[in-house]
């Protein structure tokens, strides 16, 4: 996939039906008319991950829609399998969802971390399958309230950053979109500062480019995500090292989600 120079990247969760999604997007892009001429201008990455059942209506709608949505609209999964194939029920390869169209998908977000109980290993594993089947990762990582009022947010991220991306390649490197989501600030409608964001923002940029062991650093775009909205999307966006974001309950509002593209 191109280079972006923002993302803003909606996160559907469990929500969401074959109509809502017909409808939305003609919401949307009658909503987003202003933002036409930047979009193409500029590498900006816009993408809705809706459940994986809908992924290919996603993807066919999308290309049905006026120029440049129909080229600019990018589909993700929301979760891939650790495995690529297999005995294991359930599940989605990662090969599977770049067949129904998705050029990228979310790894590790939180809900999975805490309700399904998926460790760093199984993240590990996950961000190699994405890379392999050739769509982007968007690796998500955060911490707790606890783990932040007890000082240990950076300890934390830079856990969940090292057991994922160990022994990358620079090329894989270069695939990596990284998510920063506070625990404490997704779906609670309490935000983190854009001051908050960019200070975890500047440890992330900083651990990424250590990791990357030889030459010059690739640059890992960096997304923060939690109770992003209209109203704060434009200060956090404004932060040196927020490349943009990752929206849950307000990408369910189409002319709130084409809003927060306005402020990309
Ligand atoms: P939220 O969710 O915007 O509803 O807080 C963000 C996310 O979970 O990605």
């Amino acid at each position: 996939m191109e280079k972006k120079d923002k993302w803003v990247i909606g996160n559907w969760k469990l929500q969401g039906s074959h109509a809502f999604l017909q409808s939305y997007l003609n919401e949307f892009v009658s909503a987003a008319q202003a933002s036409v001429d930047r979009l193409e201008q500029e590498r900006i990455g816009l993408a809705l991950c809706p459940p994986a059942c809908y992924l290919r209506d996603a993807v066919k709608l999308m290309a049905q829609l006026p120029s440049p949505w129909a080229s600019r609209f990018l589909v993700g999964a929301q979760n891939i399998a650790q495995h690529a194939s297999g005995a294991y029920t359930g599940e989605l390869a990662a090969d599977m969802v770049s067949d129904c169209g998705a050029a990228l998908t979310l790894i590790g977000h939180s809900e999975r971390r805490q309700v399904f109980g998926e460790t760093d290993v199984q993240v590990c594993a996950k961000v190699r399958q994405a890379l392999d089947a050739d769509i982007t990762p968007v690796l998500c990582v955060g911490e707790t309230l606890v783990e932040r009022e007890a000082d240990q947010t950076l300890e934390v991220i830079g856990r969940q950053l090292g057991e994922a991306c160990a022994n990358l390649s620079s090329d894989q490197w270069s695939r990596l979109v990284v998510a920063y989501e506070p625990v404490w600030a997704i779906g609670t409608g309490r935000t983190a500062t854009p001051d908050q964001a960019q200070t975890v923002h500047a440890f992330i940029r900083a651990r990424c480019e250590q990791m990357q062991a030889s030459g010059a650093p690739g640059y890992v775009p960096l997304l923060y995500g939690g109770s992003v909205k209209a109203e704060n999307a434009k200060a956090l966006m404004s932060e040196p090292d927020v490349d943009g974001v990752l929206v849950g309950g307000a990408s369910l509002k189409p002319a709130e989600f084409a809003q927060i593209l306005g402020a990309a």
